[in-house]
């Protein structure tokens, strides 16, 4: 395997979706050194708390990189997270934004995306990914964008269509799909298709948890500004929690039956969470999903405070179960009994 340079690998790297795809596309990257510098640049679209947070985890990577350019819907947003990144004395000299470099409004994405960055972290609200993954992948851009990468159908086929692109342009592409970087999923993964657990006959998974952040309305604001403050709560722009958030563990769910479900039966409502201000998504939602080779998946998902919560993933097969969760636990019970005892990695 070749140890590509920084820049060789962006050159290099075949375009995927998933977190998954990723570690096997590593080793076909070429070693050639394409011209210039080492230095990434690096533009943000959505200056969020997740968009902050992908920018300040790009900023911290070993090698010379710099945020050359970003762009929010709302001015406040993007000051503020171009300010704290500023102030952090690790990013000395790191973030480079000039006025001209700092876009506002619905085609913030425009701007950025005219700008010299090599790479682009796309981080708004899931509704503009697929048009914002499109826009990057035809200016040319290596792309992380985060889960979930559109709230529907035809906004699926659009971003499976512009990855294509992407693979033919030789474009790394990179999902926020983080357990596709935690260790312990790895590690458990790996054993579970070699089969530690026998033939998997069926899996759960949950994220069961309290409520979220609601931002009261003020007089001044349009429907339209309110929704987006408010995105989490508005099915065209989230694609409801079940989409937005209980995509991590469906996703591991079809990582560790090795397909996609191919039948959905399921049921959801709105129990607690029915004021106004809460938009139009359920609460909760409860779903089997069956898969090719008969086996099913039991998935459920709740933002309602005061129940139990549980947010992991479970296999169960011939020979053994297998337990994960996003804090590390991985544990196989059974004939071949394992534990994950290695460092837990930040995915
Ligand atoms: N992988 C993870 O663990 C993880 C964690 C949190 C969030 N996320 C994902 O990250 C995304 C953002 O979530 P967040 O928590 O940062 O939300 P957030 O509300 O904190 O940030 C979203 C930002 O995007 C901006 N924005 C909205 N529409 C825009 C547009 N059209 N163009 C430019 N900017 C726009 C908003 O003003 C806001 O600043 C979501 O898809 C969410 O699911 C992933």
């Amino acid at each position: 395997m070749s140890k590509p340079s920084r820049r060789s690998f962006l050159q290099g790297a075949a375009a995927v979706v998933g977190g998954a795809g990723v570690a096997s596309a590593l080793p076909s990257v070429p070693s050639v050194h394409v011209g210039g510098t080492d230095e990434l640049k690096v533009g943000l679209i959505g200056c969020g708390g997740r968009g902050s947070g992908a920018a300040n985890q790009a900023l911290s990577t070993k090698g010379p990189v710099r945020l050359v350019a970003v762009g929010d819907m709302f001015q406040e947003r993007l000051n503020n997270c171009v300010e704290s990144l500023g102030e952090n004395p690790d990013f000395k000299g790191k973030v480079d934004v000039p006025a001209d470099k700092r876009f506002v409004g619905f085609d913030a994405v425009q701007g950025v995306l005219a700008s010299e960055c090599d790479v682009v972290l796309l981080a708004t609200p899931p509704h503009f990914r697929p048009m914002h993954f499109e826009a990057a992948v035809n200016a040319g851009k290596h792309v992380f964008f985060e889960k979930p990468v559109a709230v529907d159908a035809p906004g699926v086929r659009r971003v499976l269509a512009a990855n294509e692109i992407a693979r033919q342009k030789n474009l790394a592409v990179v999902c926020g799909l983080q357990r596709h970087h935690q260790n312990s999923y790895v590690s458990a993964m790996r054993l579970v298709h070699d089969g530690a657990i026998g033939k998997v006959l069926f899996a759960r998974c949950s994220w069961n948890q309290g409520g979220l952040w609601v931002v009261d309305r003020k007089p001044e604001w349009s429907d339209m500004e309110w929704q987006l403050r408010n995105w989490l709560y508005f099915t065209w722009l989230s694609g409801d929690h079940i989409v937005e958030q209980h995509v991590h563990n469906i996703d591991v769910a079809n990582w560790g039956l090795q397909g996609h479900p191919v039948k959905a039966r399921g049921m959801g409502g709105r129990q607690v969470r029915t004021d106004a201000k809460y938009g139009h998504i359920f609460d909760h939602h409860a779903v089997q999903f069956q898969y090719a080779g008969g086996a099913f998946c039991f998935s459920e998902c709740r933002q309602i405070d005061g129940c139990a919560n549980d947010v992991s993933e479970h296999f169960y097969g011939t020979d053994g179960e297998c337990h994960l969760d996003g804090g590390g636990g991985a544990q196989i019970t059974g004939k071949n009994p394992w534990k994950w005892t290695g460092p837990n990695n930040d995915p």
